[in-house]
């Protein structure tokens, strides 16, 4: 491939997959770095053409955000730098993440690729995914790879400032399935909320009258990571990027709950005492470790400047209760696990 037009980690994951189709359909050519390198690619491109993007304009290179260097051989190495924009989405994300893992893969591999971004000669842009909610205290709802996404957001910022790479943050809240047909190709988080609800194990609603678990369509997030970065005002920008009209939770469990054909739970717990019931065992039962309600908070976030960036980008936020029943649907028809791809409209 002749110089490129991205670098991207974390293609192969749910937000990189959407964002991979919204890049490749633009016409963009994107190096993407691949754990087990090219013996994935086949796949991946399947799929991109299945959601609108184009194949042929993605290259895999053979790295490892945990690998020094990358991992990239000398080639990849140098093609990666000929870039003109970095989106760094890869990470290890799961409940009960190792330490080492946290560290490696999400903090020292961001740093690894910042300094890649500093040393490609044409860079305008090095877009970081971060994470959207506040450091927190308590052992109850710790969640590591949060706080390994915190570390990586402070680190990744302090090495852009020193090393003069443009960069701009998105804190995307809780990424759910596509605004249009729910699909989705991650499975915890929310999903592990709607298993429990369906399976007729979630009795309680964890948290108060204000709790909300604020949702983002990954759709719509995709379109506002290709934007963002081309336009001049969103250099050294920060952006809380959330559908701010999510309802409390109570109010999303009981859409779901009648979509799904269930009932809704009416009984609130208190966040640390859902917690606590999850870590005595309750986890089992309901599926739901008690990491899952990390994501459960009376928190509000800064959104007023996505929203400006959303505007200039002409894009129009879904319904949130409309995007739960979608995603809801296509969870429980899918089983809760992978569907074959479908074409997107
Ligand atoms: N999903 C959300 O709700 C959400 C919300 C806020 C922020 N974010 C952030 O958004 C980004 C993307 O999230 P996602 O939901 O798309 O995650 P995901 O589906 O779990 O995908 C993670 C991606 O990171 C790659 N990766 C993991 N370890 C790696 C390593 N050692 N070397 C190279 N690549 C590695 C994975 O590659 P493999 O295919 O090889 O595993 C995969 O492509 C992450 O930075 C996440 O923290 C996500």
């Amino acid at each position: 491939m002749r110089d490129i037009d991205v670098f991207l980690t974390g293609g192969t994951g749910f937000i990189g997959r959407w964002l991979l189709s919204e890049l490749t359909a633009d016409g963009q050519r994107v190096a993407v770095l691949l754990r087990g390198g090219g013996n994935r690619i086949g796949e991946l491109c399947s799929w991109i053409e299945a959601h609108g993007g184009r194949g042929d304009l993605i290259h895999g290179l053979a790295g490892d955000l945990a690998a020094p260097g990358l991992g990239l051989d000398a080639g990849d190495r140098a093609l990666a730098r000929t870039t003109r924009r970095v989106f760094h989405l890869g990470a290890a994300m799961s409940f009960g993440l190792a330490p080492e893992i946290a560290a490696q893969v999400n903090v020292k591999g961001s740093e690894r690729i910042t300094e890649l971004a500093a040393s490609a000669p044409h860079l305008r842009r090095l877009v970081l995914l971060s994470g959207f909610q506040h450091r927190r205290s308590g052992w109850l709802t710790a969640n590591r790879y949060h706080d390994s996404k915190l570390d990586a957001d402070t680190l990744v910022r302090q090495l852009a400032h020193a090393r003069g790479v443009p960069l701009t943050t998105v804190h995307p809240g809780p990424v759910v399935g596509d605004s249009r047909t729910g699909e989705t190709t991650q499975f915890w988080g929310w999903p592990t909320l709607v298993r429990a609800l369906h399976r007729g194990r979630l009795p309680i609603v964890p948290g108060g009258p204000g709790h909300w678990f604020p949702l983002l369509a990954v759709d719509y997030l995709a379109r506002f990571l290709a934007g963002a970065p081309q336009l001049d005002e969103t250099l050294d920008g920060q952006y809380w990027l959330l559908h701010d009209a999510t309802p409390p939770l109570h109010e999303l469990l009981t859409a779901v709950a009648d979509e799904l054909g269930v009932r809704a739970p009416r009984l609130r717990v208190p966040v640390p005492l859902a917690a606590l019931g999850l870590r005595a065992g309750l986890d089992r039962w309901t599926g739901l470790p008690a990491e899952a309600l990390t994501f459960v908070s009376d928190d509000r976030f800064p959104t007023a400047e996505a929203h400006h960036v959303a505007t200039a980008l002409d894009l129009t936020e879904p319904d949130p209760i409309h995007l739960a029943r979608t995603t809801a649907r296509f969870l429980t028809v899918n089983g809760f696990q992978a569907a074959a791809p479908q074409r997107q409209p």
